[in-house]
């Protein structure tokens, strides 16, 4: 019902910006003791370091926050930021870190947005809200949900969709969640198998419909990197960067959200 309510757009995302290469890491775990990713500053060293090694010139970090697991508020967000800023910086990478969040859409969350709560976004302009939401079973309210998003001014960008067991065999609800101008943020690991087949498939799907906004690590750990950088070579990683993704459209240093 909420489809209606949005102009179809395009297949392709009509934002341009010229790049081959990815300039920009919109969704990483590198901030320290936050979530399940860098688990103390000697990974997000690592993490920063492998990152600077394959051509990014910022990451953004992107914690989880989810109600009574990951409560990571802006302070606390801020505060592991500027310990990772000041690390990178005693150890000469040149890298901007910059954080957002990765939001678990939930109630808490879309009771906050509507409350006009401050909010971490990718960039300030367009308020691109970084999301996810559980991995098998499908939120009876999401679309309902992606409409309460943009209604409060945000532009939701689902992480790793292709990720979701919910929707790898439903390529009518994709064409339906972005057609509402929900972004996705696919994960580069989709591309090697690590997340599995399903996952490669629909990443895959997504790139040859032009329907990705974002290219992500989704970094957790050292691990993780070695496998992205495995993926560079890879003719969809190759065709999806030829694309209009946004990635390098996040350049512009953002303020630090105060609270
Ligand atoms: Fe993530």
């Amino acid at each position: 019902m909420f489809e209606s309510l949005f102009r179809k757009r395009s297949v392709a995302v009509t934002e341009t910006h010229s790049q081959n290469t990815l300039l920009v890491d919109v969704h990483s775990h590198v901030l320290p003791c936050l979530d399940d990713g860098a688990e103390n500053l000697d990974n997000s060293l690592a993490l920063l370091r492998g990152m600077k090694a394959m051509g990014y010139k910022k990451v953004i970090a992107t914690p989880h926050v989810m109600n009574g697991y990951y409560d990571n508020t802006i302070e606390k967000i801020n505060q592991a930021l500027g310990l990772v800023r000041d690390l990178a910086s005693r150890n000469n990478i040149d890298i901007e870190v910059e954080a957002a969040a990765e939001y678990y859409l939930e109630d808490e969350l879309l009771n906050k947005i509507e409350q006009g709560e401050k909010m971490l976004t990718l960039d300030e302009e367009n308020k691109y809200l970084l999301f996810e939401t559980s991995f098998i079973g499908r939120p009876s309210y999401l679309k309902e949900s992606v409409y309460r998003i943009i209604q409060a001014g945000y532009k939701p960008v689902l992480a790793h969709p292709e990720r979701y067991a919910y929707l790898q065999k439903d390529f009518d609800s994709l064409k339906r969640l972005f057609d509402m101008g929900v972004l996705f943020q696919v994960n580069i690991n989709s591309l090697t198998g690590y997340y599995l087949k399903p996952a490669q498939d629909v990443a895959e799907w997504l790139i040859n419909r032009k329907m990705v906004a974002f290219l992500g690590s989704d970094c957790h750990n050292i691990h993780q990197l070695e496998n992205t950088k495995s993926a560079l070579q890879l003719p969809h990683y190759q065709i999806a960067v030829k694309q209009n993704l946004l990635n390098n459209s996040l350049l512009k240093k953002k303020t630090l959200v105060s609270v």
